[in-house]
């Protein structure tokens, strides 16, 4: 049994005072708000209950307080109507205090329900291709919701679908025997695709060529097995390093070619469910009654095709590991493509793991222009990594900081994380190394500054006089104290609204309003020093909460907390 938190607690209060008015309960909003006159929460219950109930909001907000002063007295010292109907909710001391009790004792994880097993595809990155900032944004996305799972009790699988087989290795086999280019490194590659685009504009008769290569390749011709193998493993370096300097990592990394062994069933689950047809010599579906168009399965020339290397792929990772439900990260321009596999899944039968499609928007540069290079490819996550690495360093030159090039360098990292994990998942990034790096704004600098700070005050006292001092309740709060109080006890809320709609923003905004408080009360209030020691170590104890949750939110975020600054 999961233990309710502060906000659950006060949303199951609404729900039985609805409730009591004998009608089921629609859904309402319970919301923290920081100006004071709203209370601890605000909620609009009156004005949803109002059309089921006939009834004007204000009455029911009415029925609603009188209800709560009948049986939550003890929770509340005041409950006011507002606004024609919205119910503001302020907390009692005591009622706060024992929450912050709970919450100081208990694991995030045991405010959280049943542990599930959960798959989490991110990252996917095509091989012979540089990752683009779309991948890098899936790969800090997908990694942060790892880490979140993990800390709510989950058991996660981190997974890594790589880009490793279809027709364009054709082209890229044809470049490779063919011509002179470098081809030391993945960029060499690309530029390989890049030539072979422009040449078969003006000879058509490569595409044929490169069809040839590709089925060879997948006939098992060993020339072309083995180049295939070096450039796959020569890819795998590169996006090595590149998840080393971010600190990803992954349970299982499996190229598309893996599951050509699992394709064969795949046909044999369409053909049993007599849904297929051949259309212009390929095999598609009709997914009509879906409102998609066709799924295409296989071509003309017999090779295989994404959606059904996805199909394979979700049957294998179903079957073979058995999660309760798979996450694939994957960005938005590819939502069509897993509504098709919805649908064809569902059309063919196919035995497998519920799932869902998380998807995200672009990035874009900090003109809020699409981004592109002068030769036109596409931008490579590498380059933006090191802008922003470059930026930190010239931060810590401006700021004559004696920090070593490896801490400017994680302090480069640190910001690109926050900064990218800090947009609302489904609208773009704008991609600037400057806010990223600001040390007052909305970014890991001033969180992780914010986090030292108020380290360094606890640390300043031992542990065996916080053990000694610090009181068991909390005493009866001050403004300040009750206002970092209340916003220490949000937290399991914060994290629970992150894990329903797999976003990172909502703990992005969290940790900078923490901050902020931390910040205020610092400023007003003497902490060290004080002559009256309970409140000194009551205060302290705050503060060490207070920077335990900035410290696993920023872990949450894949960024370290450091002790100084
Ligand atoms: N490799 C693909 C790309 O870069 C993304 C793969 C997404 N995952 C999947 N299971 N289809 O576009």
């Amino acid at each position: 049994m999961n233990i309710q938190s502060f906000h659950d607690t006060i949303y199951t209060v609404i729900h039985d005072a609805a409730l009591s008015l004998g009608h089921p309960v629609p859904s309402f909003a319970l919301e923290w708000k920081h100006e004071k006159t709203f209370g601890d929460y605000s909620t609009n219950i009156a004005f949803a209950l109002a059309p089921h109930l006939k009834k004007n909001p204000h009455n029911i907000a009415l029925h609603i307080q009188e209800y709560i002063r009948t049986h939550h007295a003890a929770l509340f010292h005041t409950v006011t109507i507002a606004g024609g109907g919205f119910i503001n909710l302020f907390c009692s001391d005591a009622f706060l205090s024992s929450s912050f009790t709970t919450l100081k004792k208990k694991p995030l994880s045991s405010f959280f329900s049943t542990p599930k097993k959960l798959l989490i595809e991110f990252s996917s990155p095509n091989i012979a291709k540089p990752m683009h900032v779309g991948h890098l944004r899936a790969t800090l996305l997908g990694d942060f919701l790892a880490r979140l799972h993990t800390i709510v009790g989950n058991s996660v699988i981190r997974w890594n679908h790589l880009g490793d087989w279809g027709t364009q290795f054709g082209k890229l086999l044809y470049g490779y025997k063919h011509w002179n280019e470098k081809k030391e490194t993945v960029e060499d590659l690309e530029q390989l695709y890049i030539h072979f685009h422009k040449k078969s504009e003006t000879d058509p008769a490569l595409e044929d060529e490169a069809r040839k290569e590709f089925l060879r390749l997948e006939k098992g011709d060993t020339e072309n097995r083995n180049i295939w193998k070096h450039i796959v493993s020569l890819s795998l370096k590169e996006f090595q390093q590149t998840y080393a300097l971010l600190s990803i990592s992954f349970d299982i990394v499996l190229g598309e070619s893996f599951y050509e062994k699992y394709i064969p069933h795949i046909f044999s689950l369409i053909e049993k469910s007599g849904k297929s047809q051949i259309s212009d010599d390929a095999l598609i579906i009709d997914l009509e009654s879906y409102d998609l168009p066709p799924g295409l399965l296989k071509k003309s020339d017999g090779a295989t095709l994404y959606l059904t290397r996805d199909l394979a792929s979700l049957y294998y990772r179903s079957t073979r590991f058995s999660p309760n439900t798979i996450l694939y990260v994957v960005g938005n321009e590819q939502s069509l493509h897993f509504k098709q596999l919805q649908a064809v899944a569902k059309e063919i039968d196919l035995p497998h793991a519920p799932f869902i499609h998380i998807p995200f928007g672009t990035v874009l540069d900090k003109n809020g222009k699409r981004f592109s290079t002068r030769a036109g490819r596409t931008v490579h996550a590498r380059d933006l990594i090191n802008d922003v690495i470059q930026r930190a360093h010239s931060v810590g030159k401006e700021k004559e900081s004696s920090a070593s090039k490896k801490t400017l360098d994680a302090m480069g990292i640190a910001a690109l994380k926050y900064g990218m994990l800090s947009y609302n998942k489904t609208s773009p990034v704008t991609f600037d190394p400057e806010s990223m790096l600001s040390l007052t704004g909305n970014s890991a600098p001033y969180i992780q500054y914010t986090y030292a700070r108020a380290r360094r005050v606890v640390d300043k006292t031992s542990f065996l006089s916080r053990l000694f001092y610090t009181p068991r309740a909390y005493p009866s709060p001050s403004s300040s104290e009750r206002t970092l109080l209340r916003a220490i006890l949000e937290y399991p809320a914060v994290i629970q609204r992150c894990v329903d709609s797999a976003t990172s923003q909502y703990l992005t905004e969290y940790l900078y309003t923490l901050s902020g408080e931390i910040n205020a009360f610092y400023e007003k209030e003497r902490v060290l020093g004080d002559t009256n020691k309970k409140r000194m170590y009551a205060r302290i104890d705050l503060l060490k909460k207070a920077s335990s949750i900035l410290k696993e939110g920023l872990s949450l975020l894949g960024i370290e907390s450091p002790s100084v600054i």
